[in-house]
């Protein structure tokens, strides 16, 4: 391969092997690995993953575990930054190469997080979809919750490829199917280009657009409970949007009506 392909990773003790690469566009893969034998998490958190940098050193960043619990390998959902440290290298990836895990999940996204509630919103821009990835496939989404509500908003439709399918795929899943039913709902969204649905999630949940198209009431503090996770500017909109439906931030040690984590860090942030 070239010089930018991931540097053997072998004889580490977190080495991971992938099992499968995806390719949905030209900025965006995902891809599969072995699950080490003792990592138990919670769906919706996230672990450090990476390769050897061009020093010998790992070069490690977060990455939301987008397979649910239960799942016998381990997904990821990526972005591809073209001068990325790691993802320049990182979408090169072949089945059969490995990875570096660190088995050590953390994360606010987490359903123990929240008050108990009816219905359930999750709230996501790009690959801010992957906790939900995880959270969506897991039964005790379904056990805690009436309704679930993906909203997630791409600028192009394209970019919400990989959510679409997952979405599509659920309620044959022999697994969880008969659980999810019509509890899900979709609401993918597009800015940039023309689709079906389209703008910003804080503007159609502020206008109510997303309650009237889905035949929803409003959100209101004593049933809905949301999860959020995008880019930084996205997370400090939809946070104002929620307080003003009345629901307060929780965290794993204080649950309350919402939590939000950060799809990724910013430039100069
Ligand atoms: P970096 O030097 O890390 O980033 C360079 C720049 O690229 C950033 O400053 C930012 O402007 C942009 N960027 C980075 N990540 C993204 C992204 N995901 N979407 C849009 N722009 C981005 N990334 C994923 O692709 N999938 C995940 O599931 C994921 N989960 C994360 C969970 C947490 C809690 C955090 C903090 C970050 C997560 N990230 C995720 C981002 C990830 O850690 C890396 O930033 C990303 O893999 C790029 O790494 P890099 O070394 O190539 O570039
Ligand atoms: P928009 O196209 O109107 O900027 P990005 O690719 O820049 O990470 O954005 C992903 C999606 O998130 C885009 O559809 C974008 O809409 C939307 N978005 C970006 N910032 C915000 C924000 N502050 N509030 C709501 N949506 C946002």
């Amino acid at each position: 391969m070239n010089e930018i392909a991931p540097a053997p990773v072998k004889h580490l003790p977190d080495a991971q092997t992938v099992t499968t690469v995806r390719h949905w566009t030209d900025r965006l893969f995902s891809f599969r690995v072995l699950r080490p034998a003792s990592l138990r998490f919670r769906s919706g958190e996230f672990v450090m993953i990476g390769l050897l940098g061009d020093n010998g050193k790992p070069l490690l960043r977060a990455y939301s575990i987008a397979s649910p619990s239960w799942d016998e390998e381990l997904e990821f959902y990526s972005i591809k930054v073209p001068d990325g440290p790691l993802t320049s290298r990182l979408q090169h990836i072949q089945p059969g190469d490995e990875i570096i895990l660190r088995p050590k999940p953390v994360g606010t996204l987490v359903l123990d997080a929240l008050l108990p509630g009816k219905r359930l919103w999750f709230l996501a821009t790009g690959t801010g979809i992957a906790p939900f990835a995880s959270l969506m496939r897991d039964p005790e989404t379904y056990e805690k919750y009436d309704q679930v509500i993906m909203m997630h908003t791409c600028r192009s439709c394209a970019e919400l490829d990989y959510g679409r399918e997952l979405v599509e795929g659920l309620k044959d899943d022999p697994l969880i199917g008969e659980m999810v039913g019509d509890k899900l709902r979709y609401y993918p969204t597009t800015t940039r280009e023309n689709f079906s649905h389209m703008g910003r999630i804080t503007d159609n949940l502020t206008s109510g657009k997303v309650f009237a198209d889905l035949g929803i009431p409003p959100m209101d503090k004593a049933h809905d409970r949301a999860m959020v996770c995008g880019s930084l500017a996205f997370n400090i909109d939809v946070k104002a949007v929620l307080e003003s439906f009345g629901l307060t931030e929780g965290a794993n040690s204080d649950p309350q009506e919402y939590v939000v984590e950060k799809a990724f860090v910013g430039d100069g942030i």
